[in-house]
């Protein structure tokens, strides 16, 4: 069953396109993976599932249903963890769960034990008394997760949730996400971090300068680049005049440069990666060779021409 399906969407900011012809659809029980450098429109593709801005045009269903005309029961039924976080300092912990539990209606015992769950859920029992203000940025990002749970969504959308934030909060709050699919949660996870949906997501889309450029599982993504051969080469020097060469043979894709590394990416089959082999040998005797399974950012720079390596974007 579809939980959410988004067919041509069209936003514009004044000139600016942000989505351009967009679908996305999401299936119960899985963990979609929304890839994207900053500026993709991941966030703008988001809030417009959630009903938070208006688009020029296109269709949006929700839970089987049309949006406009059923906006308030969808809300109901979704969460969003907002990429900004959205949590009042000056009040506890348990106060923060409180005022989001009572917007969706939760009130008295039934309000109380889902604040305990959702508390125990993500490790924050013991500062329920606490006020946020003094918490770390992995504290605060737990509790702007808790925030939109209190009142157990069906589908769950969460922006950027680990920006900003040190190793073991992130793991604890991969984890949380596997759990949450684990109880049924559907789930829509957006990030700029490949790792992160190479991790968790059962179903990866890519977003690029407001497209969708590619989508399936991360097996279907490298599959669809396979025709391609990569290979790492260490040397003992690299000259100008080498990669020049190398770039020149018919078949080689790219050739990148890091200190005495290089990695080349050319066509399957063309035979050059022998060619390349000898220019370098030739150049002054190769250290190391290792031939690599292609990654999601293999996947993202081929379609792109862009790296995306750990939020930090070269073109
Ligand atoms: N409120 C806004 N007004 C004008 N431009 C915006 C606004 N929000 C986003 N944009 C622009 O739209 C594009 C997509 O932004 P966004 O959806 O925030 O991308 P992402 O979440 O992938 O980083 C960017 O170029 C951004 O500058
Ligand atoms: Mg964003």
């Amino acid at each position: 069953m579809l939980v959410a399906q988004m067919n041509n969407i069209v936003k514009r900011y004044g000139s600016h396109l942000a989505l351009d012809h967009v679908d996305l659809d999401i299936r119960e029980g899985e963990i979609v993976g929304l890839l994207g450098p900053n500026g993709a429109g991941k966030t703008t593709l988001i809030h417009a599932l959630a009903g938070l801005n208006r688009i020029d045009s296109g269709s949006i269903h929700c839970f089987g249903k049309p949006q406009t005309a059923n906006l308030m029961e969808i809300k109901r039924n979704l969460g969003l963890v907002t990429q900004d976080i959205t949590i009042f300092e000056d009040l506890t912990v348990w106060e923060n769960l409180a005022f989001f539990g009572g917007i969706y209606g939760l009130k008295g015992s039934g309000l109380k034990k889902r604040i305990e769950e959702t508390l125990e859920f993500v490790g924050l029992t013991d500062c329920a008394n606490k006020r946020p203000g003094i918490f770390s940025g992995g504290m605060k990002r737990r509790l702007n997760i808790a925030c939109a749970l209190t009142h157990k969504p069906k589908l769950l959308i969460m922006d950027e949730p680990t920006v900003g934030i040190d190793p073991q909060s992130r793991n604890h709050i991969l984890e949380s996400v596997r759990e949450l699919q684990r109880s049924g949660t559907t789930i829509l996870y957006t990030t700029h971090y490949m790792e992160e949906v190479q991790s968790i997501a059962s179903r990866i889309v890519i977003m690029d300068q407001g497209h969708v450029i590619a989508q399936g599982t991360l097996d279907d993504l490298i599959d669809n680049i396979q025709h391609e051969e990569k290979i790492k080469i260490e040397l003992v020097e690299v000259t100008g005049q080498l990669l020049e060469q190398l770039r020149q043979l018919a078949g080689v894709k790219s050739v990148t440069q890091e200190g005495n590394k290089l990695t080349i990416i050319s066509t399957v089959g063309s035979g050059n990666l022998d060619r390349a082999l000898a220019l370098a040998r030739h150049a002054g005797g190769i250290r190391s060779i290792n031939a690599e399974k292609p990654t999601l950012e293999d996947v993202f720079f081929t379609l792109t021409g862009k790296q995306l390596r750990d939020g930090k974007e070269t073109s």
